[in-house]
């Protein structure tokens, strides 16, 4: 059928056609930003999910949901190997500069100006990612000790009183916070701990894999007093079947219900995969409604378009004896493998496997959902890998 009129939308972040089975959780969003803006104690949100199960989507809806509400609010994503404080400083800044507009004189905002100045001082010298520079007056004595555990508290206490000031709230919305280190994720815990103490109107969302719980939890173990780790999981078959036929029906089509199971089987519900199956089905499809042959006949497009993009660039970031692992893992199937098991089909000792695993989990290739076992972050990481090495021989 028509490309041009191709609802689906498979790529990373790229919003759905259809949100589905994500209601809860917005639900939860929605009443989080509500209270904290009435000066309600609310626990931040952390959604946590594997790769492409709709994170990032998430994100920008709670941003869009920040806007309507009349937050001022900062997306930003903490990358693999960038600083905290590269990432902060910026976002703060934009935040700042959002409560100051108007005719008034600011007092707050003013001041929570010239704490970022004294931060942005130290961590120009810390840190060599850090590209903000402000001139100006500075804040003696606040977010200048060069310790995050500290600086970071005294930035967002002064950033939520500005906000308050003015009568506004600012959220802060994180993505891919298990690059965070544990100083780094204990600074923005103990942060946003003073600022709820405090009441004052700022929030945090965040996403991130499944490591982000443990990550957490080591940094600070009141953590959980603070957050709500909502999962984003698979879609149960019937928000699945949604996600495809209503953004058929937009058009005019539909998917036969086995089409849909077909799908449905393929993908195991992952957001990514149903939108990769839906746009390929589509594409394929001589006619509406979809059916069950088609779906067929666009798997291999499908998978083909997921091995060069959603699979490949996260392989293609690891070093041989990373791949080696991966491969071990895969040979045993889906998971959970047991960490003794992966060793003993590598022909190695358990022990010796300790730094490439510790390695993947710091990549976000891996994760333990439970003590000695691993996990693919990666929906179905284990069938491209067959596939992989199938090709390889
Ligand atoms: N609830 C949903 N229903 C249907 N499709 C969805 C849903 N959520 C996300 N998608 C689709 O899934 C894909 C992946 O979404 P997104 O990039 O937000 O995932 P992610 O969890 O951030 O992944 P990663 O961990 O790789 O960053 C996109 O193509 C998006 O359109
Ligand atoms: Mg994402």
């Amino acid at each position: 059928m028509d490309v041009l009129i191709n609802p689906f939308a498979p790529g990373a972040g790229s919003p759905p056609p259809e949100l589905a089975g994500r209601r809860d959780i917005l639900n939860q969003a929605e009443v989080t930003l509500g209270r904290t803006m009435r000066g309600r104690s609310a626990k931040s949100v952390m959604i946590v999910g594997l790769r492409g199960v709709g994170k990032t989507v998430l994100l920008n809806r709670i941003n869009g949901l920040a806007d309507e509400q009349g937050y001022v609010a900062a997306l930003v994503e903490t990358p693999e190997n960038k600083s905290l404080a590269a990432v902060l400083a910026p976002a703060v800044r934009s935040l700042i500069l959002k409560i100051d507009r108007g005719e008034q004189v600011n007092a707050a905002a003013k001041r929570a100006f010239r704490v970022l100045r004294s931060w942005a001082s130290v961590i120009r010298v810390k840190y060599n990612d850090v590209e903000i520079s402000l001139d100006g007056e500075t804040e003696p004595g606040m977010a200048d000790s060069g310790d995050l555990e500290v600086d970071v508290p005294d930035l967002l206490v002064t950033l939520g009183e500005a906000a308050k000031e003015r009568g506004l709230a600012a959220a802060i919305i994180m993505d891919e916070l298990q690059y965070l280190n544990e100083v780094e994720m204990s600074a923005l815990i103990m942060g946003m701990h003073k600022v709820s103490q405090k009441q004052l109107p700022l929030i945090l969302f965040g996403a991130g894999l499944p490591q982000l719980v443990g990550l957490t939890g080591r940094s600070k173990s009141y953590a959980e007093r603070l957050f709500d780790f909502p999962e984003a999981g698979p879609l149960s078959y019937e928000d699945a079947k949604i996600a495809l036929q209503a953004p058929a029906r937009m058009e005019g089509a539909d998917f036969t219900e086995p089409a849909i199971r077909r799908i449905y089987d393929l993908t195991e519900g992952y957001p990514y995969f149903l939108q990769e199956w839906g746009y390929h089905a589509w594409l394929m499809a001589p006619a509406s409604p979809i059916g069950a042959p088609v779906v067929d006949s666009a798997t291999p497009q499908a998978i083909k378009a997921l091995d060069r993009s959603f699979f490949r660039v996260r392989f293609d970031r690891l070093t041989p004896s990373e791949k080696r692992y991966l491969r071990g893992m895969a040979e045993l199937g889906a998971g959970p493998h047991r960490t003794g098991d992966i060793a003993h089909r590598l022909n190695v000792k358990a022990t010796s496997t300790g730094p490439v695993r510790a390695s993947l989990i710091k990549k976000g290739m891996i994760y333990s959902p439970a003590h000695g076992d691993t996990s693919f972050t990666v929906p179905l990481f284990d069938q491209f890998m067959r596939r992989s090495m199938a090709a390889e021989q």
